[in-house]
């Protein structure tokens, strides 16, 4: 089966070795607030802050071919244009190489005896890309060429970037001063940032004109100064600003040159913004640009980089008899944790960054993969999202990363959302053992004297469900639950509404999640513990208790559809997710989360819904949502069946919740079953990288199902819940490491005999040795500060 590349264990990086994978394979890079999307050619952009409202380099998603537009590099040898990353001239090199690893990426290319090689990264505490290019005569004659860099601005919006033209053909501004080309677009009126592509030596020419650089009449494979070997030393008024600059080097054989750029962003107080009229003021640029003058302060930031995520990534290690666990484990599956923690839904290769900001119930659960990681930030993040709820308890669907504001446009009315709050915040305090938070004051609405403590949110959201209960006692789905695309109240016959906002229909509504149900009863239980540990009330503890009794009891009455949990009940009262049902009998939401929460255990509800999920829903790549899958539109459950069959919500592989299946196994014990269903969606165990399409070392949204015209395709990847769900799936349920309030508990259900793990689990650093007897044994480690080296039989 074709190979474009493999992993590098050793160095934490995925090596490609082909540019022409199926798909841009892309990486991350940032920790702060400025941002990187960088691919295998190095195309993407960045932004500082939001995606949408301060993006710095232009990309056109739609573009064809895909993925034009990035940080290219241009040689011109003689007769021959290349790029080290092969795009976009596609010139045959005799070597090329893209290391992706932890927050930077390195693309090596190599023609007729110059080898190029490119290291990008955003050093930590600066708002800038740094570009180091080595470029090395590996021939035997002395070699004269030419070197080109170029990025193209964006407008800043990039929503209005790509729309508004009548404006943006006259906006664009720049200045060139010294090595830097400055874009200063609406600076001087209402913006205090601006951004610079420059470099630390002089250069021989340069073009800011977009026009000037490439030509009316082409593309970036030709510009014409590259083709032509000159620059227009062009200043860009209007139309498209671009920044290039041009070197006539000469090598030895043998010998080296490296030039430092520096893409950045700078903000300026209102009050400094210029020196002269009309002349922006450059100091923070030219300290950016100071601080990466030389290869040796590049080194040292780099190092610096590689301490940051070693240090993370060290915090769980695993080391089993089986190299693919190990990897994604310990490398991947965090890393991607972190990016998705960062971005939330808002930047990849299939999230445009204009459309979604963070949502309440996406960044809560992202909080699960990474509270281990970066607990001050979970705090800050739990806080930001408990400000967007209303006093009932509803809360905004998402806010802008910018703002912190909820957003007005999606609004709210998803009824699970309120419940992500608990599990967030639960997830955070059982790693830290910081329950001091629940005592933050927290406002609604971010309005300003509003605010309630963090336990009072946690209440009120519980509250939201049972002030919220259907006719059968489970709860009202509101505008949706989870599966945003099982659209109950929606009834749209119109192609112009969005199904995630529209609710034609919700007076007497009768629709009912037996999702939401399965996750209030075990966020319902894990928030009674939380409030026992504190020593909350006991009368305000067993009201909880009970209202989690009652919603088991009526999952039990009509919930159960004889052999697997219904998924909900529609605006009539309707079954969905029943074997009534002529489609969409099964679904893996409510067998995922009724399992979790182990309703019915001892009636035998739990292994007869594991047991169906595995007959009906399993597939070669995975489990698929529902089947059989809709084959047209049902407008009383709206985008679900908008869906072509095996894809998305409609019987696609949503990797997202096959974690909650394999939960569900590993709590009862099916070990054999748990670890198979893991092993299918984890993109370290996939051999068909061709047919897989996406990234082989992240996991996706989305893989096409059994019902879809290619099973197994991976859509969507890098930026989805998949990533702190497979976290939680590995790491507590499979491997057996769960915080407890006061602990690890160790519990593993997994196939493997004996394993170590290194944890470091608060002010404590563990050194396991497991010996997994596979008979379900557990033991409870009491938190001590300290190292420890242990040896746990279970
Ligand atoms: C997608 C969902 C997504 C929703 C909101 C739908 O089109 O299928 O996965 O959550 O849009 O953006
Ligand atoms: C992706 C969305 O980001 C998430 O909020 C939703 O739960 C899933 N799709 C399932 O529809």
């Amino acid at each position: 089966m074709k190979e474009y590349g493999h992993f590098d264990d050793a160095h934490r990086e995925y090596v490609i070795t082909d540019p022409a994978t199926p798909w841009p394979w892309i990486n991350y890079m940032g920790t702060e607030d400025f941002f990187s999307l960088i691919s295998n050619t190095a195309g993407g952009y960045c932004f500082c802050k939001d995606a949408k409202f301060r993006r710095i380099l232009r990309y056109r998603y739609n573009g064809v071919p895909m993925d034009d537009g990035g940080r290219y590099y241009y040689i011109k040898d003689g007769d021959t244009v290349w790029n080290p990353g092969w795009k976009p001239c596609k010139t045959p090199l005799d070597f090329y190489e893209c290391r992706h690893g932890m927050g930077y990426t390195r693309v090596t290319g190599e023609k007729d005896g110059l080898k190029a090689d490119v290291l990008f990264f955003v050093p930590i505490g600066h708002r800038c890309e740094v570009h180091r290019v080595k470029l090395t005569n590996t021939g035997v004659a002395k070699k004269s060429f030419q070197l080109y860099s170029f990025v193209e601005w964006c407008l800043w919006n990039a929503s209005t970037d790509m729309e508004n033209f009548q404006r943006n053909l006259s906006t664009g501004q720049v200045e060139i001063e010294g090595n830097v080309l400055y874009h200063k677009t609406e600076y001087r009126e209402r913006r205090d940032h601006y951004a610079f592509f420059g470099v630390n030596r002089k250069f021989d020419g340069f073009d800011t004109d977009r026009e000037t650089f490439i030509g009316m009449y082409n593309g970036f494979n030709a510009p014409q100064q590259v083709l032509a070997g000159t620059s227009g030393n062009s200043v860009a008024h209007g139309w498209s600003p671009v920044a290039s600059h041009r070197f006539d080097l000469t090598l030895e054989p043998g010998a080296s040159e490296e030039l430092i750029f520096v893409l950045g962003y700078v903000e300026n107080l209102p009050e400094e913004k210029f020196v002269a009229p009309q002349i922006i003021n450059k100091a923070k640029a030219q300290a950016m640009m100071d601080a990466f003058a030389t290869g040796a302060q590049v080194d040292a930031a780099f190092a610096q980089l590689r301490v940051f995520w070693d240090d993370l990534l060290d915090r769980f290690i695993v080391e089993s008899e089986v190299p693919e666990l190990d990897r994604t484990v310990n490398v991947w599956n965090q890393y991607q944790c972190m990016i998705t923690f960062f971005f939330s839904r808002s930047a990849s290769y299939f999230e445009s960054g204009i459309g979604r900001g963070m949502g309440f119930r996406d960044s809560n659960q992202d909080l699960a993969g990474i509270v281990h990681l970066i607990p001050d930030r979970a705090r800050q993040r739990i806080i930001d999202i408990a400000s967007t709820q209303f006093p009932d308890g509803g809360c905004y669907h998402q806010y802008q990363p910018l703002t912190k504001r909820g957003n007005n446009d999606i609004g709210g009315g998803f009824n699970d959302d309120p419940l992500w709050l608990i599990f967030g915040t639960v997830a955070y305090i059982r790693e830290t053992g910081d329950f001091g938070i629940l005592n933050e004051q927290v406002p609604f609405d971010n309005k300003p004297g509003t605010e309630v403590s963090l336990l009072d949110h946690l209440k009120i959201s519980f509250k939201h469900v049972t002030d919220n209960l259907g006719p059968h006692g489970l709860p009202l789905i509101g505008r949706a639950d989870w599966n945003d695309c099982l659209n109950l109240n929606c009834f749209s016959d119109n192609p112009d509404e969005s199904f995630q906002t529209t609710e034609n229909k919700t007076e007497g509504s009768k629709a009912e999640s037996l999702m939401i149900a399965g996750l209030f009863v075990a966020e319902g239980r894990d928030f009674a513990a939380l409030l026992d540990r504190i020593g909350e009330d006991p009368a305000y503890v067993d009201e909880v208790l009970k209202a989690v009794a009652a919603m088991e009891s009526a999952v039990k009455k009509d919930g159960w559809d004889g052999g697997w949990f219904l998924r909900a009940y529609d605006y009539y009262g309707r079954k969905i997710g029943s074997d009534e049902c002529e489609e969409g009998k099964i679904f893996i939401e409510s067998q995922g989360w009724c399992t979790m929460a182990r309703i019915g255990a001892e009636e035998g509800l739990c292994d007869k819904a594991l047991d169906s999920a595995k007959k009906y829903l399993e597939c070669e790549h995975g489990l698929v949502l529902n089947t059989p899958a809709y084959t047209k539109y049902f407008i009383d459950y709206g985008e679900i069946s908008s869906y072509p069959q095996g894809y998305k919500e409609n019987a696609g592989i949503f990797c997202h919740n096959n974690p909650w299946v394999i939960i569900g196994e590993a709590m009862a014990g099916r070990a054999e079953d748990a670890w198979r269903h893991y092993k299918k969606i984890t993109p370290a165990f996939t051999k068909d990288q061709a047919l897989r399409k996406v990234e082989p070392y992240v996991f996706c949204q989305m893989v096409a199902g059994k019902d879809a015209a290619k099973p197994g395709e991976g859509k969507n990847s890098w930026l989805t819940g998949t990533a702190a769900w497979t976290w939680k799936a590995v790491s507590e349920a499979l491997l057996g490491i769960k915080p407890q309030f006061d602990g690890l508990l160790v519990e593993p259900c997994i196939p493997i005999g004996t394993y170590r793990i290194r944890r470091r689990f608060r002010e404590a650093e563990y050194d396991l040795i497991i010996r997994n007897s596979g008979k379900g044994g557990k033991v409870f480690i009491p938190y001590k500060p300290g190292k420890q080296t242990l040896e746990v039989d279970c």
